[in-house]
């Protein structure tokens, strides 16, 4: 079974986003931490073409840090502002407003040269689902408005969120779907759960995450199953050790359903500990043999 890619209403979204990108100044793309690259949308700045752009990497609480930094690197020489945030516990927030402010310093500046008073600058949050948009917008509003409610009367179409004085927020955020041909990053995808289980093979998303263990994080898996496999042990003889450890035989043969959703269960409740499943070496190096 492939992942579906880019399902029709994607594309839907894609174009709503596309009409609402029109009102804003500046754009924050939230990508998920512990895989910036594969949540990152590669055709943002076609979608996004001369606006700001400010890159979050979100659920940073949750990643492994080296890797972090090597990916800031990375989209920071593409010229990207790169601020790391974690929505959940509203930390480093404002300085997403404050980077915002100094991004369209200029703009503003050569404004008021001109004898304009500048308006508030606008902005809105896009990202593929799951990456913590709404938890974003709602925390970054209590953090910096009193008040938000909607006044009575009034019908909520699309409301701009006074973040402070300069600058305001769109209410809803644009959710984007990476339009990219390989599996590899729809496994990624599935496991922070941006794809649907239901459109999702399940058995290879897990045993790509048996993978991706076995390389960066071997010992989190070996110390959480308590198994001793090595980096050459196969993915299946390494689900059937933790299927031995945790499941009952099931007419002699291992309990692979079970064993499967607690991998994905174990990933999504961080129980391998900080990971960071976008490897960056791997990923660049096959960026450049793609290219050759
Ligand atoms: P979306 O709008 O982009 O689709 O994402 P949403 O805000 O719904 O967040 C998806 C999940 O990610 C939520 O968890 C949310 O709490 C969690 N989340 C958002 N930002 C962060 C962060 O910086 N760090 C961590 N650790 N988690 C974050 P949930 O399990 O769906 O709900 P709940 O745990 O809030 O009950």
């Amino acid at each position: 079974m492939v992942i579906q890619w880019f399902p029709g209403h994607m594309a839907k979204a894609t174009r709503e986003v596309k009409e609402k990108l029109k009102l804003v100044d500046i754009v924050f793309e939230l990508v998920d931490a512990r895989c910036p690259l594969s949540s990152h949308n590669m055709y943002l700045d076609e979608v996004v073409k001369d606006k700001k752009k400010i890159i979050i990497f979100n659920k940073i609480d949750l990643c492994d840090r080296t890797e972090t930094a090597k990916w800031k690197n990375y989209f920071e020489k593409k010229g990207y502002t790169v601020v790391y945030t974690d929505a959940k516990n509203s930390n480093n927030l404002n300085k997403v407003i404050d980077k915002a402010k100094e991004e369209l310093a200029e703009k503003i500046a050569r404004q008021v040269a001109k004898g304009i008073k500048p308006r508030a600058i606008r902005s809105m949050v896009i990202g593929v689902p799951n990456v913590g948009k709404s938890t974003f917008i709602n925390k970054l509003i209590k953090k910096n408005v009193a008040n938000t409610a909607n006044k009575p009367g009034v019908t909520k179409k699309q409301q701009w969120l006074k973040l402070n004085k300069d600058i305001e927020l769109l209410d809803t955020p644009g959710i984007l779907m990476p339009k990219f041909d390989n599996q590899e990053i729809g496994k990624k995808l599935s496991l922070i759960g941006s794809i649907k289980d239901d459109i999702t093979p399940l058995d290879d998303v897990s045993l790509y995450l048996i993978e991706l263990l076995k390389q960066s994080y071997l010992e989190n898996m070996n110390n959480l199953y308590k198994i001793d496999v090595t980096a050459d042990g196969e993915n299946v003889f390494i689900m059937e050790k933790i299927a031995d450890k945790r499941f009952k035989k099931i007419g002699g043969d291992y309990d692979y359903d079970s064993t499967i959703k607690l991998l994905i269960q174990d990933f999504r409740t961080q129980k391998f500990g900080l990971i960071t499943l976008d490897n960056y070496n791997d990923m660049i190096n096959e960026e450049v043999s793609d290219e050759n």
